[in-house]
């Protein structure tokens, strides 16, 4: 009896010292597995002398229930230590400041391109998506540049290894795509993209750019057309209160050919660096399409008209936001890239 109070002891005393869940299930082997020593003394029961026996067994069963109770409330007790603990030392500051994701953005270019062609899309232009890689003829030839014609000065070129195939230099040869594409059905588009120059970099000067030209072919159209179609889009552009001035020009392929120049308030030292203190600002080449180029794109010009226009929105991105250099829009600097 004196072993089985003992036996109670040390296992009560064992149980407090266990601090997590494999201690408990190797106190539980000790008293409780195939030889521990609850369950011996429990077998033991038989080899009592019988005027004894009843008092042991029940003794051994009572420590037996009572172990098992305290079993159960130490596993109890170790389950929420452990759960404490890991709420303490995982503890969450919901308080701090997240970690900013960098949020990716559209090109200042892109931007602008789509600016552009939604002001377009208000009037009625669709978009016409026209190849970058041209040939010779297309891009000078159709639009009444014949080889050795002097205008073709104007447009440095980049020639490909295959003779005869060029970088388009401006977006114009895009109007004998479309007009080929459409005749004889009303024309109404601009065409947006890249075009190539076989120039020195500098600040003013890039080899590649984008234009956005525009081209709108069918019965009566006249150069009021032209003008109200600018003038909308400079309004939109660039201010409500804008005015537009037509100057005479020259391009081999509209006739007769204009520039026209956006009014530009002169209000500080880079608006009037802007202007050259005249308070107007050129946007674009434009004109009426020449008979031969109609003519080109299958159009009888005895029947049909249409105007012309092509400007390029990397000017126009500079000076609406105070950019001084045209190499920073293909330069990949994200200084200047995640300003916009
Ligand atoms: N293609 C001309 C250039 O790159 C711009 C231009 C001028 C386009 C007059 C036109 C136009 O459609 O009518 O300099």
């Amino acid at each position: 009896m004196s072993d089985l109070a003992n036996l109670e002891k040390s296992a009560l005393a064992a149980l407090e010292a266990c601090k997590d869940e494999a201690a408990l299930r190797a106190w539980h082997t000790r008293y409780f597995g195939d030889n521990g020593e609850v369950t011996q003394a429990l077998r033991g029961i038989g080899t009592i002398p019988s005027e004894q026996r009843r008092a042991y067994g029940q003794e051994v069963n009572r420590i037996k229930g009572s172990l098992l109770t305290a079993h159960e409330a130490a596993k109890e007790r170790i389950k929420e230590q452990a759960l404490a603990e890991s709420l303490t030392s995982g503890a969450l500051d919901v308080t701090l400041p997240g970690r900013a994701v960098p949020r990716g953005r559209l090109h200042v270019a892109t931007r602008v391109m789509r600016r552009i062609g939604a002001i377009f899309a208000d009037l009625g232009f669709q978009v016409y998506r026209s190849r970058e890689v041209e040939d010779d003829e297309t891009n000078f030839g159709q639009l009444n540049m014949p080889p050795h014609h002097p205008a073709r000065d104007m447009w440095d070129t980049f020639h490909t290894t295959t003779p005869g195939v060029v970088l388009r230099t401006h977006t114009s040869p895009g109007q004998i795509h479309v007009m080929r594409e459409y005749c004889p059905r009303p024309i109404r588009v601009i065409l947006p993209g890249m075009v190539y120059r076989y120039e020195q970099v500098t600040t003013r000067s890039e080899m590649m750019f984008h234009q956005v030209e525009g081209l709108a072919v069918g019965h009566n159209i006249t150069m009021a057309d032209l003008k109200g179609t600018i003038l909308a889009f400079a309004r939109r552009m660039f201010g409500q209160e804008r005015e537009i001035r037509i100057r005479s020009s020259y391009f081999p392929f509209t006739e007769p050919s204009i520039e026209v120049d956006v009014s530009w308030p002169v209000v500080d030292a880079e608006s009037e660096r802007l202007t050259k203190g005249t308070g107007w600002l050129e946007i674009m080449g434009a004109g009426m399409v020449h008979p031969v180029v109609l003519r080109n794109g299958g159009y009888d010009p005895a029947q049909y008209s249409g105007f012309a226009f092509g400007m390029g929105p990397q000017r126009m991105t500079m000076v609406l936001y105070g950019i001084d250099d045209i190499r920073l829009f293909w330069g990949n600097d994200l200084r200047f890239l995640s300003q916009f």
